[in-house]
């Protein structure tokens, strides 16, 4: 199989690309990717020289670039985004550019050629739960606030009107929070993780008591490839970790695996329009493919705390920069 993989060389995709080579080392892969700050060539830097992976640095809004890969694939596997909620209320301009017409830029090349296209998107589109209210399933209403999930849900739709109008051979997932091993330090359990490190405080907005569902990046990873192997074309799977946590929970088990104590809490102001709850119900991937998450929230933690201590080059790196100003700019600190 011939893959194209946008957004690559980002969190979620890296690894992707990393469990495809291992499971399957003779399909071909093209990872095109724009390299913007959460882009970083050293999370698949051992595959440099792998006959079967090629790398392209590139906009996915760039039609003649996207049109020239997709003539040569089986597939589009599409995770570029932008990705950041907070950054997403600072500004929103580039979450509209990549994520909605970065997007139709790919749908119609994949229309152009008849590529298969498998989106990944996240269920932030459904918006936020109530303390008793069901987890998200393919049914839920989409109910994107943030700029980020507004422009998420948009691609959703986009995908779909193209299923629908032009019988584009499709699949979506929604996934809910990943963690995991070159995950960005502007996510929560990253940034708390490395500034444990530094010994700097961890900022908690509000009063802690929001909820995420988290999932390890490979569980997901593990869903996605189930899904453009046996996934009914057209068809929408919602993947979730089964781990529902406080972010005050969260941080409790973050300051444990890190070995610090409570005093390194910094509660600051609350996120603007911070989503209160999230939570997945997966049973139709389970029922149909049958797909669960495999790794406890416990040993994930455990082996991204070695992770980030053992490549603190990555993390400086990060750290260093453009990064160094967006944090000042949020938190003066
Ligand atoms: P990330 O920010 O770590 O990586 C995004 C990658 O996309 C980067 O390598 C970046 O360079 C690339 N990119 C950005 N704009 C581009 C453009 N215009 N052209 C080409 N490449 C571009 O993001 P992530 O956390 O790995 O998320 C990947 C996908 O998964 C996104 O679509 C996101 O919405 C979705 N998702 C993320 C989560 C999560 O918890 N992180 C959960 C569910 C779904
Ligand atoms: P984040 O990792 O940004 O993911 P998302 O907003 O996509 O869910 O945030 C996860 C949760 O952690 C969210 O409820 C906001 C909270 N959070 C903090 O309390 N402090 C922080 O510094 C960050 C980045 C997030």
């Amino acid at each position: 199989m011939r893959l194209l993989i946008t957004g690559g060389a980002g969190f979620i995709g890296s690894n992707f690309i990393r469990y495809i080579i291992n499971k399957y080392p003779d399909y071909k892969i093209t990872n095109l990717d724009a390299l913007t700050y959460a882009g970083n060539l050293e999370n698949l830097k051992d595959f440099e020289d792998n006959p079967n992976y090629k790398f392209v640095k590139g906009d996915i809004c760039d039609r003649d670039l996207v049109n020239n890969l997709v003539k040569d694939v089986d597939i589009i596997v599409h995770f570029a985004a932008e990705s950041h909620v907070d950054r997403s209320i600072l500004d929103s301009q580039a979450f509209v550019v990549t994520n909605v017409i970065g997007t139709q830029v790919l749908l119609d090349s994949a229309k152009e050629f008849g590529t298969r296209f498998h989106h990944v998107s996240t269920d932030e589109v459904f918006g936020s739960l109530g303390p008793d209210d069901p987890g998200f399933n393919e049914e839920t209403p989409y109910d994107p606030r943030s700029p980020y999930s507004a422009s998420k849900a948009a691609s959703d739709h986009l995908v779909r009107a193209y299923y629908h109008t032009h019988n584009l051979p499709i699949t979506i997932s929604n996934c809910s929070n990943n963690y995991g091993p070159c995950m960005f330090p502007e996510k929560v359990i990253p940034l708390f993780i490395t500034n444990l490190f530094e010994n700097k405080k961890v900022p908690l907005y509000g009063d802690g008591m929001n909820i995420r569902d988290w999932i390890h990046v490979d569980d997901h990873n593990r869903g996605v490839d189930l899904i453009i192997h046996k996934g009914k074309i057209g068809e929408t799977y919602c993947l979730g970790g089964n781990n529902e946590l406080t972010n005050k929970d969260l941080t409790f088990k973050i300051l444990q695996a890190v070995g610090r104590g409570e005093e390194m809490i910094e509660h600051v102001e609350d996120r603007a329009g911070h989503d209160k709850r999230y939570a997945i119900d997966f049973s139709k991937i389970k029922n149909e493919l049958g797909w669960e998450p495999e790794i406890s929230f416990e040993d994930g933690l455990k082996e991204m705390v070695k992770w980030y201590k053992d490549n603190y080059e990555w993390v400086k790196n990060c750290k260093s920069g453009e990064y160094k100003e967006y944090y000042k700019r949020q938190y003066n600190i």
